[in-house]
């Protein structure tokens, strides 16, 4: 059946795009944890896809019966190269697209791509339309509360709804703060009563009770870094909506009790990328799994220099015993 966004069931629980963060091992164990969950790819370049670039082609990889629904997100400026690289995304099977116009890196904004596009409306409902114009398939923006303030959430979001975006993911901050201070949801939900499409909620959601405590009156949450070390989260998250009941698997549990878990995670990197890079690519997530353990600083420091999943089990096997 084709995905459609007024039809998964509330509230929606999202993983985040992350770019170096959400590639397909990490969006599998999310799914595997929590099948409930909507993953996103990370960003990936249309001119890349457009002109069939080999290594943006090999990120549009995906495991088609547990990665459901599947998002692909996209970035760029060019409307024509939207609506070439939406078909070969619609082709490869993905049930929606989702367009990049909150990315605040330089590099990005300086040549009119992902928060750029939040000054330059007509492009990004140009860029909306193109692709709503390419596929069958939904297509979703996510965007930030504004430039440097929120005054022109709801008029640029309406615009692009008139341009067809079928759901919004906004993140609380504006382009100018990047990560700095607190996510603003307050603006989200006034948004959300000027739109008639699903609006999902982003910012500092690390915790179970901060995703009861923020969704308000919107139909769902997107959880990015507080999946890092976490990949319970949004198990946790679910679970809470759907009981009330407020829990912390992470917590609970104890380091020798995640090491299973940790293994998975990087042989499925391994699948993914082979086990050489995948193991380098899982350098940062080892080391976000080991926050907070005693003897934490040693064990990072020899983590984040394996290259095998033989060296991983062989630095976590002391921990097999002694927690
Ligand atoms: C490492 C990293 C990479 C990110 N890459 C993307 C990306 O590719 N596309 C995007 O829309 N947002 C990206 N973001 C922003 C997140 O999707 C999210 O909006 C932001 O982290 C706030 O949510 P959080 O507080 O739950 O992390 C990235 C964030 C981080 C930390």
């Amino acid at each position: 059946m084709r995905f459609s966004w007024q039809e998964v069931p509330r509230p929606i629980v999202a993983l985040a795009p992350m770019a170096g963060v959400t590639d397909a091992s990490y969006r599998q164990l999310i799914k595997r944890m929590t099948p409930e969950a909507v993953v996103y790819t990370e960003f990936l370049s249309t001119d890349a896809i457009h002109y069939g670039a080999k290594k943006t082609m090999g990120m549009l990889h995906f495991d088609p019966v547990l990665e459901r629904p599947f998002i692909v997100q996209i970035f760029g400026k060019e409307p024509a190269h939207f609506l070439s690289a939406a078909k070969v995304i619609e082709e490869l099977g993905a049930d929606g697209i989702d367009i990049n116009m909150g990315c605040p890196a330089a590099r990005v904004t300086s040549s009119c791509h992902g928060s750029a596009l939040m000054r330059n409306p007509e492009l990004a409902c140009a860029l909306v339309a193109a692709t709503k114009d390419a596929v069958s398939i939904p297509v979703s923006v996510k965007t930030r509360l504004g430039w440097d303030t929120p005054d022109n959430l709801i008029s640029f979001c309406t615009k692009l709804v008139e341009a067809g975006a079928d759901a919004l993911a906004v993140h609380g901050r504006t382009y100018t703060q990047k990560f700095s201070g607190a996510a603003d949801w307050e603006p989200i939900y006034e948004l959300k009563k000027s739109v008639g499409v699903p609006v999902i909620g982003n910012g500092d959601i690390f915790t179970a009770r901060d995703a009861v405590e923020k969704i308000g009156n919107l139909d769902g949450v997107m959880v990015g870094r507080g999946t890092f070390g976490n990949p319970w989260l949004l198990r946790d998250i679910v679970d809470a909506f759907a009981t009330g009941e407020i829990r912390s698997t992470l917590d609970r549990m104890s380091f020798t009790e995640k090491i299973p878990f940790i293994i998975e995670h990087c042989e499925l990197a391994a699948e993914v990328k082979g086990e050489r890079r995948g193991m380098l690519e899982m350098r940062k997530h080892l080391a976000s799994y080991v926050k907070g353990i005693e003897g934490a600083r040693e064990l990072r420091s020899r983590l984040v220099r394996v290259e095998s999943i033989a060296e991983v089990q062989t630095c976590l096997k002391p921990y097999l015993r002694s927690q």
